[in-house]
């Protein structure tokens, strides 16, 4: 088995960014790439992950700011700040971390974000565009997982893929993303979800098993083939007397015992986290180049 290592792939990339800020824009005299976060409440998960995106902002030379509001405030008033996002031209790209408090509707907020801020790709126009294989920016989590499959030259064209989950964040976008005619791509995709049957007999078929199912040590070594590359998107917060912050994370898969049966797999921690922050900052360049054209 080897480890489709995270922290590798996102340092080279990291490394990679750093050095076309400073030849693009450093060297130029020109104002940075700036990268916005909205964050509602305390969610302790969702403070982290922005926590992750500023530090790895700093890294590379990105401007980063945090919009930090309470968990009352209103729809109207998020909507507003969104609104503010928009039109900031200090700002080349922004996201609303998710989940949202229940009173505010997310597809709402979403919908408001310029489709060409929308740096997390969430935006029917950036998927429907992502769909088309039109230029794009793809989610980032999803993007994350197709980089780790390009850079450790993992074959996906003709391979059975099977994806857990049908989120709109990964497993949907991941698995429309591995059907496409492209590279990574032309896959033969199958999206499994609560409702599927026989769920055993699919994943013990997956040459590719990509695992977004929220669920902490759902898949275990019966349920995947000899030799499959083991894609894991889980990230639980397990309390650990080991650990300075009293948790660990673990991931939707039972890592000691497919890391014996499969070729490859992704660790949790160390792995498709640290992709999708990279995706982001990726997605941030692009904005401020004004790559993609609508
Ligand atoms: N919550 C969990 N993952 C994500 C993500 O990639 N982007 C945003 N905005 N919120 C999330």
């Amino acid at each position: 088995m080897k480890l489709l290592d995270g922290k590798l792939i996102s340092d080279q990339i990291k490394t990679e960014l750093a050095h076309e800020v400073k030849e693009n824009w450093l060297d130029k005299g020109k104002r940075l790439p700036h990268l916005a976060a909205v964050l509602v409440g305390d969610d302790p998960a969702s403070q982290s992950y922005v926590t992750g995106k500023e530090r790895a902002c700093k890294e590379v030379g990105f401007i980063s700011s945090v919009y930090r509001y309470p968990s009352s405030i209103s729809e109207r008033n998020l909507l507003e700040a969104v609104d503010f996002l928009n039109h900031d031209e200090d700002v080349d790209g922004f996201i609303v971390q998710l989940p949202l408090p229940g009173h505010i509707n997310e597809n709402r907020i979403i919908e408001r974000i310029d489709p060409g801020k929308d740096v997390d790709g969430f935006h029917p126009v950036n998927l429907g565009r992502m769909i088309l294989n039109l230029p794009a920016y793809i989610s980032a989590t999803p993007m994350g997982i197709l980089t780790m499959l390009d850079r450790y030259k993992i074959e996906t064209e003709g391979k059975n893929c099977v994806v857990l989950g049908r989120s709109h964040i990964v497993g949907t976008p991941v698995s429309i993303l591995l059907s496409r005619k492209a590279n990574p791509g032309n896959a033969t995709v199958t999206l499994c979800h609560s409702y599927t049957r026989d769920l055993q007999k699919i994943t013990s078929e997956a040459d590719i098993l990509i695992v977004a199912i929220g669920q902490l040590g759902f898949v275990t070594a019966d349920m995947v083939k000899k030799d499959a590359v083991v894609i894991d998107v889980g990230m639980h917060r397990v309390p650990s007397t080991e650990t300075k912050s009293g948790f660990r994370l673990k991931g939707d898969v039972r890592f000691d015992e497919v890391s014996k049966k499969c070729s490859y797999i992704t660790p949790v921690p160390g792995g498709i986290g640290l992709m999708t922050v990279v995706s982001l900052l990726q997605n941030t360049l692009k904005a401020a180049k004004k790559e993609i054209k609508y």
